[in-house]
């Protein structure tokens, strides 16, 4: 009897996972080829940023680096030392860390205490540009801990850099976030960018990666599951869902050093990440 139901359900479920893939792969081609309305204004970004850069290492900006001992932060600053774009860059964090060699002498650590960070006011004075690449997991800080780094630290932190004069605030958020979120993520991430809109910079830019591709030194064994799993929705639609971690740095530079400002708030959703950076064939 058992054996008969089992012979039954098993080519069933197949069916139907089979049919949930060949449907999601359907929406995700469709995704993928959709032009979007800003696509051709986000390529030229990326060319024009990049043709800006000796006027912008010109200028000598100074920026600050919040979690530059993430993923996404250390690729940041890898990237800036790379195309030297700023003339002195203050990596602020919790703990000093081995710089790499390749950075210059131009990046400085500054450590901070991020519950008493009024008393590091003066860290934000007359830094121009910053970078917030903060962020934890609710696995790793509990529920109340997870919006304490990833709204409140940013929130303070972006207060303070306003007071100090930072014109250009660039903040990582993620794909899908949503302030009215009945899940603790993206609501997060969405009640962080509201808070961030009313500080007024003169640019605030918020990135909305999806699921970042790195060799994490961290183990994070729902992010490997995740990562390999989606490997191959990766490979034939690289802007769906997925974002290698050398486009999102890329994209925060070229938004920084592009020459003209559009909007007060920009938005960049996962394929714009892409198109920005320079790096997406579709800009080709
Ligand atoms: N993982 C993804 O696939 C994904 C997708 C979309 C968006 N995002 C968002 O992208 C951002 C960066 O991601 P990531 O993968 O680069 O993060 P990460 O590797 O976990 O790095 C997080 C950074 O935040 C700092 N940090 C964490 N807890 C802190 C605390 N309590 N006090 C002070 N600093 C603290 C870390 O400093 P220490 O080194 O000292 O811990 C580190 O510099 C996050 O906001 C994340 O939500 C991630």
């Amino acid at each position: 009897m058992l054996w008969f139901k089992c012979n039954e359900f098993i080519p069933g479920a197949a069916i139907g996972v089979g049919f949930i893939g060949v449907a999601l792969s359907f929406c995700l081609f469709l995704y993928e080829v959709t032009p979007v309305p800003d696509l051709h204004v986000i390529c030229r970004m990326s060319q024009a940023s990049e043709e800006n850069l000796e006027v912008f290492r010109a200028e000598r900006n100074e920026a600050f680096v919040l979690g530059y001992t993430g993923e996404v932060g250390r690729e940041l600053i890898r990237d800036m030392a790379l195309l030297k774009a700023f003339s002195k860059v203050y990596l602020i964090g919790r703990r000093y860390i081995n710089l790499p060699d390749h950075l210059g002498p131009e990046f400085e650590q500054v450590i901070v205490d991020y519950d008493d960070l009024d008393s590091y006011a003066d860290v934000f004075r007359n830094v121009k540009y910053g970078f917030c690449c903060l962020g934890t997991t609710r696995a790793k800080a509990g529920k109340r801990g997870f919006v304490k780094v990833d709204h409140d630290y940013v929130l303070k932190s972006a207060e303070l850099a306003k007071a100090g004069g930072c014109k250009h605030y660039s903040v990582l958020s993620s794909q899908g976030a949503d302030k009215n979120s009945s899940l603790l993520y993206p609501r997060t991430k969405g009640q962080m960018e509201e808070a961030l809109k009313v500080i007024h910079f003169e640019q605030l830019s918020l990135f909305r990666p999806g699921l970042i591709l790195c060799d994490r030194r961290e183990s994070r064994p729902s992010e490997t599951f995740f990562r390999t799993i989606l490997k191959p929705m990766a490979y034939f639609f690289p802007t769906a869902v997925t974002t290698p971690v050398q486009v999102i740095a890329r994209a925060m530079i070229n938004d920084a050093i592009h020459p003209i400002r559009h909007e007060p708030v920009l938005l960049y959703e996962n394929r714009a990440i892409h198109f920005l950076s320079g790096i997406s064939k579709q800009c080709s």
